[in-house]
């Protein structure tokens, strides 16, 4: 195979956000773009000859182009075996979960995760380290460093690989491998939840389930396990054939975009359980008949039930939460004396936790939760860890969870996105409240007394590595919080995301509307942040 090796010249805008590089199609199709990157994470990694990377992706708009380039590329820079999911597919988790089961070194990801796909939408890449985690800050930032600079990189004059045939090609030095995308991510699966408890439900019809794939990559993750394997009714996986632009949705389970779903659960015919998944597999929605359960309570819920599950009966280390998310799971963490994390949005900031042995469960409010099984959030895992709930329990989703708040007490919670703000108009929104933070404390605003405002600042306790502005925090005496914070996902202007939390006790309240509950709070953001004034908007445009 011939290495050749091209001049290029940087692109400024290579800098990975809160999960990977994030562009439109179209930027990404720009001469040498995706190239210059994947030449600077090769550099940032030095020496990979021999090593084994994992390559996958949702199966979005120019994923396969890209997967092809990409395999050029690793044979120039001398990998020695490249994984690669059956039809250039892998989930996220599953990804994960390939890195850590074939001790590779890493691997690249191709997706976007819940943005829309296709030639006039989203396209993302991302590396992910040795332990099936996104990689670390100190990495990103190296990654970007070396994009500004780049000058040349090198690619292969290696034939096409056929993406759809499970077998061994070779491309230069390396052997370029195509893998069946579920077996191994199955595999572990099945050894965490009891199948065979779960398999009896649904044949016996004792647990009914609707799965909405939407359009996107965990169809046939859903499909194998939940259909084939657990033996779910045919067609309780709906929208389960990946489309290249999700069939023209947002693959992004809330309320809002897995509306199918979510009519049939708030309907009579509703099923006991159902759940969505997001673009890459890592997200989940979880509902109950005429009940939606917040990401928030969902992995409090998980925590506090974990050890009736085999692959959690030895009990949990610790659990993680990221700030935003509600303090539902502090208070199970406090139950079972062990402790809880509070981490920057991200799930990258959960991979120390997890290695060290810190902690097994964690979650974010965006609905994504995880264990340390893998280094990725799981959707799937998710709702097999519900399946596995209902089962072993016998109760519905809404009296699990309605137990579970008589026990501990409702984390009333939401979040506001205002997306596509202007974003002079976001950073001035963030500007505004970031100078009014010192002198907020003590002061009354209503029902409300601030005890304490800041910008979250993370010091990870494992490597001591220190994050800086994760995010405003409002936190008032009676535990209730108001925070702040700029996605770090979009491609197109910002989006200001504000999240509210209400802790109530009594059980006599917990029946009540979310938003009329949190409407003092709502109020006071606005009026804090002028958020409707600078951003031109006169509600948010998502609430979850
Ligand atoms: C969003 C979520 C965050 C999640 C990330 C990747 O990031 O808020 O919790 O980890 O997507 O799925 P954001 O756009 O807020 O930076
Ligand atoms: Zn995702």
């Amino acid at each position: 195979m011939q290495i050749e090796t091209r001049n290029t010249t940087p692109y400024l805008d290579q800098k990975p956000g809160t999960s990977g590089l994030r562009k439109k199609v179209k930027i990404f199709m720009q001469e040498n773009y995706l190239e210059n990157f994947v030449q600077s994470v090769f550099d940032v990694l030095g020496d990979v000859q021999g090593k084994v990377l994992v390559l996958g992706g949702d199966g979005r708009y120019f994923n396969r182009e890209a997967l092809q380039i990409i395999i050029k590329m690793s044979a120039a820079n001398g990998v020695g075996r490249l994984l690669i999911g059956k039809g250039g597919l892998l989930s996220t988790p599953a990804a994960s979960c390939v890195i850590r089961k074939h001790h590779a070194h890493g691997g690249f990801i191709l997706s976007a995760s819940h943005n829309p796909g296709g030639p006039d939408e989203d396209f993302g890449i991302k590396y992910n380290v040795t332990n099936g985690g996104p990689a670390p800050e100190s990495f990103t930032n190296a990654v970007y460093a070396r994009s500004r600079e780049i000058s040349q990189y090198r690619i292969g004059a290696a034939p096409l690989i056929d993406l759809d045939s499970i077998g061994e090609f070779q491309a230069g030095p390396t052997t370029v491998q195509i893998i069946d995308a579920v077996e191994d991510y199955a595999d572990l699966m099945e050894h965490l939840f009891d199948f065979k408890l779960i398999s009896q439900a649904l044949k016996a019809g004792s647990i009914t389930l609707c799965f909405d794939a939407m359009h996107a990559i965990t169809g046939p993750y859903a499909k194998r396990i939940l259909e084939e394997q657990l033996g779910a009714p045919h067609g309780s996986v709906i929208n389960g054939i990946p489309k290249e632009d999700f069939g023209g949705g947002h693959p992004d389970p809330n309320l809002v975009y897995a509306h199918e779903l979510a009519e049939l659960m708030m309907s009579p015919n509703a099923p006991m359980l159902g759940a969505a998944s997001d673009g890459d597999g890592d997200r989940n929605m979880i509902m109950g008949a005429r009940f939606f359960v917040t990401p928030s309570d969902s992995v409090a819920v998980l925590a506090a039930n974990a050890h009736l599950l085999p692959g959690y009966r030895g009990g949990l280390r610790g659990v993680a939460r990221s700030m935003p998310t509600s303090q539902a799971l502090d208070r199970v963490a406090k139950a079972m004396g062990i402790d809880c994390y509070e981490t920057p949005t991200g799930w990258k900031f959960f991979g120390n936790l997890l290695d060290a042995k810190k902690i097994t469960l964690c979650g974010e409010e965006s609905f994504g939760t995880g264990s340390d099984h893998v280094r990725e959030k799981d959707g799937l895992w998710a709702v097999l860890f519900w399946l596995n709930l209902v089962a072993v329990k016998k109760q519905s989703v809404a009296e699990i969870v309605r137990e579970h708040w008589k026990k501990f007490g409702r984390d009333y919670y939401s979040r506001h996105d205002y997306e596509g703000v202007d974003s002079t108009a976001a950073e001035g929104i963030l500007a505004l409240l970031n100078g009014q933070l010192a002198e907020l404390p003590g002061k009354t605003f209503g029902h409300y007394t601030v005890e304490f405002a800041d910008n979250f600042r993370y010091v990870d306790p494992v490597d001591g590595s220190v994050s800086e502005n994760q995010g405003l925090r409002i936190v008032f005496t009676n535990g209730s919080r108001i925070v702040f914070r700029l996605s770090g996902t979009g491609t197109q202007g910002a989006t200001v995301r504000i999240y509210f939390e209400l802790y109530e006790r009594d059980p006599q309240k917990h029946g009540q509307d979310t938003q009329a509950v949190l409407k003092e709070l709502i109020d006071l953001a606005e009026s804090l942040s002028e958020v409707k004034q600078r951003s031109g908007m006169d509600k948010p445009t998502v609430i979850t």
